[in-house]
């Protein structure tokens, strides 16, 4: 088992295996670029770091980006960390764009469960915050996987979203088995220009709509979020509230980026890379890996400091991170 310095058991690795994105999401990328150079890590290299970290314990693992999708290989990558030892579960958080036509490959690749970034349920207002009128399309995604994976929606909440949004989105849990999820606006890239809104005003915008929700004690998955649901919901609503409650003693987690560098905290810059083992000497390797895995748990902070945005020392963009 892998314990960082204050004891926290690290088993969970979010993977970045691209910067790029096909959206302009307004608090992520609305420029687009610029992207990292070099092409990044081959299906090859991501299992031979992935597998290493199973070694060690690391047994849960998050396909992440950017959009994954966009690789052609995100399949191929999925199936092979699920045929690795020692990996327990294999997910993925994707835009939803491109699900549709993947799922089947995604499913015949043992994926375990899919999390989908939506704001809002407007189409207007989907392309004004995504520059693509493509809110249909991830709709139907939403639709077809329902039921057959475990399906989590991931709305990011800031200042500029309405009330009726809030509670629109909510609907999606009461109609399909879906957890839908709130989350912070957190001071990172793009997103420093937006104001957070605490989850408890969330709370309260749904609960004046859909009335109680009780506080469920089980955790859904290997993520921070607190779970509630209300009377007659058939999935359940979600709060990751990583500003206004910290939950880093609870931290699991290592990030690998897509240029190939291990984070040990999203909130500052620090990195380790592991690029030049990868494509150096074949001998010993996997113990130079394991090595540089250990050091990256080493080095975790206690807490991120994203009260404070002046001492956040990260400037990538979180698609660079791997949100
Ligand atoms: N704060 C919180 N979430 C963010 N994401 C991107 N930028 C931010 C931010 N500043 C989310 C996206 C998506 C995932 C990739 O990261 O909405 O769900
Ligand atoms: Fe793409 Fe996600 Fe960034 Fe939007 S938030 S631009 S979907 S990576």
């Amino acid at each position: 088992m892998l314990k960082d310095r204050f004891g926290r058991t690290i088993n969970y690795m979010r993977v970045s295996i691209t910067d790029r994105c096909p959206l302009r999401c307004r608090y992520c990328m609305p420029e687009g670029g610029p992207h990292d150079p070099g092409q990044g890590l081959s299906c090859g290299e991501i299992v031979r770091v992935c597998a290493a970290a199973a070694q060690l314990g690391i047994d849960r693992f998050r396909i992440t980006g950017g959009e994954p999708l966009i690789r052609k290989d995100c399949a191929q990558i999925i199936a092979q960390l699920n045929s690795t030892p020692g990996v327990r579960e294999v997910l993925l958080t994707t835009n939803g764009i491109l699900l549709s036509e993947n799922l089947e490959s995604l499913l015949r690749a043992g994926l375990d469960g899919v999390n989908i970034s939506l704001d809002t349920l407007d189409r207007g207002e989907y392309l004004a915050l995504t520059g693509a009128d493509a809110l249909d399309r991830v709709l139907a995604s939403i639709d077809r996987c329902a039921g057959r994976l475990k399906v989590k929606i991931n709305c990011v909440v800031s200042e500029r979203t309405g009330a009726d949004t809030v509670t629109a989105l909510a609907g999606l849990a009461r109609e399909m088995p879906v957890d839908v999820r709130y989350i912070e606006m957190m001071p990172i890239g793009a997103g420093k220009a937006f104001k957070t809104v605490p989850n408890s005003e969330i709370l309260r915008m749904l609960e004046e709509k859909y009335g109680p929700m009780a506080k469920e004690g089980e955790p859904h998955g290997n993520g921070p979020a607190v779970y509630r649901k209300p009377a007659g919901f058939s999935g359940s609503i979600g709060f990751v509230s990583a500003v206004h409650e910290k939950f880093c003693d609870r931290c699991n987690r290592l990030r690998l980026t897509a240029a190939g560098d291990l984070k040990p905290c999203l909130c500052y810059a620090d990195r380790i890379p592991l690029l030049e083992i990868l494509r150096g000497e074949e001998a010993g390797m996997d113990e130079r890996l394991r090595e540089k895995i250990r050091e990256a748990a080493e080095q975790k902070p206690r807490a991120h400091c994203f009260e404070d945005p002046g001492a956040v020392t990260e400037e990538l963009r979180m698609a660079q991170i791997g949100g």
